[in-house]
């Protein structure tokens, strides 16, 4: 198949630009599961945004809004890239109401919350599920849109690039080899531009935030084709996901409480029902994550405690249900009823800030590649993203990338000239050999876990480098023997992604923002660089 522009991923990132590309030329959409499944379809808290002054919270402005992702960055954003951002984010939220996505208002004015880092109130939400509404709003849009083919099941392998075809000057990407996952087959897709937008790598981890789509797919793929990734040891742990012990291990510890809650008075306590965050910073429960996740590391590791708690008891009767009814219900399930206790919470792996080097418009250091949404590294989060800002990203990125695409668009598709070869499969796999795949995937997630979470040491990443050689040699003999399927197909991608963050996390020997090591324990001035890797 061959379309102007093939897009890989319905995220917020993937969708919005299939949508407008469309206008332009033949789009195909292709996800590796359902339309839906996307960590924006998870988003809760919101999406950030300085609105036009009469609707904005009295004396916010863009210069502020940078000036906290800025802070919450510790030296690495690039400030050219989140001014341009941050300015493009009223425009981003008319785009989103213009596709039906319904944020809460009260006289015609949107109500907007805040969470941590952000001096002021700028997060437009719909109450506590607003990746829900913006995912449904774009897949009907999408699914109305003349144009667009969207392919759901289809999972994007590797991309086909000139280089891998064997020439050796200039190459660009042609395209990509994709399985059909209800026929099993490997099929060609053919593009002179195609789009990355296939989200983060939460899954890296044992304890996640994040859907079962979230394996790195797209970072791994980049790198495979010689495209510059970065910062990957900036991994961000979500400080508050409910801790309930009765339910089943990564289970228990997935379903996140957004950090909005923080920003409505919630407060985060220990078992002594004490507030210890405001030991590590003057703004307590309301500071940037990385600095929140690691007070509650802290915390439990000094006290024993399985948790520390976040505590919304001195609120309304009623606010939680209100303002939080997904967040409410879904603890009264787990049997909690946050009204009267408080809520055990720990944190857990939540987005990648770094990914595909891009530049403003979502241009890789390949030709024809472009990279929009969490799987790209634009310089806007540098070494922590502040909350809520990923969404705008996503969006604002995709408008930008297809402007750069249209700028540069050629009547004649090169990628149709090529000669690509069919996919050659493996052996099929043996049913007893599945085990191989999951045991590894277990070990690759309890060892970054363990070893490269949010605390970590020279030893333990250097354990982390050895184990994951090893790993990865079994699975690339597990992936030339067999069969692809999408179950081998992210274990291998997992396992690559895996050693991207301990190699970029073992280059920098200093703690800065979500990379803190105790044997290096300050952060060095002149260390305030991205760590770029590259294959080739
Ligand atoms: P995703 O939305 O993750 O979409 C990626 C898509 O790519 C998926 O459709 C996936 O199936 C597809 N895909 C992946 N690999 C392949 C492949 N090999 N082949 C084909 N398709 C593939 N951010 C905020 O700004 N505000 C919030 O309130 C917020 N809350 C969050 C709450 C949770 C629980 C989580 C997990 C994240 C939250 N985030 C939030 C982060 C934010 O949701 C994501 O960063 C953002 O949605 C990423 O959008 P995306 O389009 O880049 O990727
Ligand atoms: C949350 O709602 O706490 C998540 C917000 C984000 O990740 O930006």
């Amino acid at each position: 198949m061959t379309a102007d522009f093939l897009i890989i991923g319905s995220g917020i990132a993937g969708l919005s630009l299939a949508i407008r590309a469309a206008e332009h030329g033949s789009v195909i959409c292709l996800t590796k599961g359902d339309l839906l499944d996307s960590n924006t379809a998870w988003a809760q808290g919101g999406i950030a945004a300085v609105l036009p002054e009469s609707l904005r919270e009295a004396g916010d402005s863009c210069a502020l809004h940078i000036a906290d992702t800025l802070d919450a960055g510790a030296g690495l954003c690039h400030e050219n890239v989140v001014r341009t951002i941050i300015e493009e984010g009223a425009a981003t939220i008319d785009e989103l109401v213009h596709y039906g996505v319904a944020f809460d208002a009260e006289n015609d004015h949107f109500s907007l919350g805040k969470e941590g880092g952000h001096s002021k109130r700028r997060i437009l939400h719909a109450r506590d599920t607003t990746g829900r509404e913006i995912a449904e709003a774009l897949a009907r849009t999408a699914r109305n849109t003349p144009n667009l083919t969207i392919l759901e099941d289809h999972f994007a392998i590797d991309l086909i690039t000139t280089g891998k075809l064997g020439m050796v000057t200039d190459d660009r990407v042609l395209g990509a080899y994709v399985l059909n996952r209800k026929s099993g087959e490997v099929e060609i897709f053919r593009s002179d531009r195609v789009i990355l937008a296939t989200g983060g790598c939460g899954k890296v981890y044992l304890y996640t935030t994040n859907p079962d789509s979230a394996t790195g797919d797209g970072v791994a793929m980049a790198w495979r084709a010689g495209a510059s990734v970065a910062n990957m040891e900036f991994i961000q742990f979500h400080p508050t996901c409910f801790y309930n012990p009765a339910a089943n291990g990564a289970e228990a510890r997935s379903f996140l409480v957004t950090e909005a809650l923080r920003g409505e008075g919630a407060q985060l306590i220990n078992q002594k029902g004490e507030d210890f965050v405001s030991q590590y910073d003057p703004r307590g429960s309301l500071a940037p994550r990385d600095i929140v996740a690691r007070a509650i590391d802290h915390e439990i590791k000094r006290t024993g405690a399985p948790c520390v708690y976040l505590d919304v008891r001195h609120k309304p009767s009623g606010f939680m249900k209100e303002r939080f009814p997904f967040i409410y219900q879904t603890l009264l399930r787990f049997g909690l009823d946050c009204e009267k206790d408080p809520i055990p919470v720990v944190p857990a792996a939540h987005y990648q800030c770094g990914g595909v080097v891009t530049d403003i418009n979502g241009k890789t250091t390949l030709r024809g590649l472009y990279a929009v949404g969490e799987v790209a590294c634009t310089g806007l989060h540098g070494a922590n993203r502040l909350a809520s800002n990923s969404l705008l990203e996503g969006n604002v990125l995709a408008r930008r990338a297809l402007q750069e695409m249209l700028a540069h668009l050629h009547p004649q598709r090169e990628s149709e000239h090529f000669d690509i070869p069919t996919w050659e499969h493996g052996d099929t796999a043996a049913p007893d050999e599945l085990v191989v795949i999951y045991h590894n995937w277990d070990e690759i997630r309890r060892l970054m876990w363990d070893y490269v979470s949010i605390v970590r040491t020279d030893n333990r990443l250097r354990r982390a480098a050895t184990r994951l050689r090893n790993l990865k040699k079994e699975v690339r003999e597990f992936y030339w023997g067999h069969r692809v399927n999408a179950d081998i197909l992210e274990l291998r991608n997992l396992v690559t992604v895996a050693s991207m963050i301990v190699d970029c996390a073992a280059k920098r020997k200093e703690s800065r923002g979500l990379h803190y090591t105790t044997d290096h324990p300050k952060t060095k001035p002149s260390l305030a660089q991205d760590t770029r890797i590259r294959k080739f």
